[in-house]
């Protein structure tokens, strides 16, 4: 059976839309805002949801998680790549191969690439949304070698009309940077061509 954390859950849409899928045994809200915490605790005293058994709220920070043994999807979002990379460190020894993690980091991405590359992690997909005009990219890892290492610079989110659209907005935008790893990075997307 499957249990869901949403680590950095805020408003927790993310993790309660799993309420209803019927093989889900129990989904972790996380976040270390006691704002955030209270206004959770509000909503489901609140709200029509009748599976409140199902879920559980912890106010901590992801890198003090302590996940359970059973097979889990994590989900870790809407967080710079640095704050992810401590989490990931945190979690990465609890997890089984069984485990499925999925992460969307909207700073320092290539930095968390980095990490990612040389970790136990491997690539089960990636893929590049686009939501308000602004670009995301959604990395989904286990710790199976089936999977191949994860890349710096992406592979398969450049592909699609959204990958070549965040393709020429990242030349525009990495490219006005001046030091050596953005200049490497962009010569890359410069030369991919789907
Ligand atoms: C922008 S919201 C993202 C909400 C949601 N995950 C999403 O993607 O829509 C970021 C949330 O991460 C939480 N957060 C910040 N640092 C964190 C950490 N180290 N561990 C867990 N949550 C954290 C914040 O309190 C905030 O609620």
């Amino acid at each position: 059976m499957n249990s869901i954390w949403d680590i950095g859950c805020d408003h927790g849409i993310l993790g309660l839309s799993f309420l209803q899928y019927p093989a889900i045994t129990k989904i972790h809200l996380v976040d270390p805002s006691i704002d955030v915490i209270r206004t959770l605790h509000n909503k489901l005293i609140d709200s029509y949801i009748t599976k409140q058994p199902l879920i559980e709220i912890q106010h901590k920070k992801g890198q003090d998680v302590i996940l359970n043994p059973e097979p889990k999807v994590i989900f870790i979002a809407g967080m710079g790549g640095r704050e992810i990379q401590e989490i990931i460190k945190n979690l990465l020894p609890q997890l089984t191969p069984f485990d499925r993690l999925v992460i969307s980091p909207h700073r320092n991405i290539l930095e968390l690439r980095q990490f990612l590359q040389v970790s136990a992690l491997r690539l089960v997909d990636e893929v590049a949304i686009q939501e308000d005009g602004q670009f995301y990219q959604i990395l989904c890892l286990e710790t199976s070698v089936q999977f191949p290492a994860v890349s710096l610079y992406g592979e398969k989110i450049w592909q699609g009309p959204v990958g070549e659209q965040y393709r020429q907005h990242q030349i525009r935008s990495i490219g006005l940077h001046q030091d050596k790893a953005s200049k490497a990075y962009v010569s890359y997307l410069k030369l991919l061509s789907y």
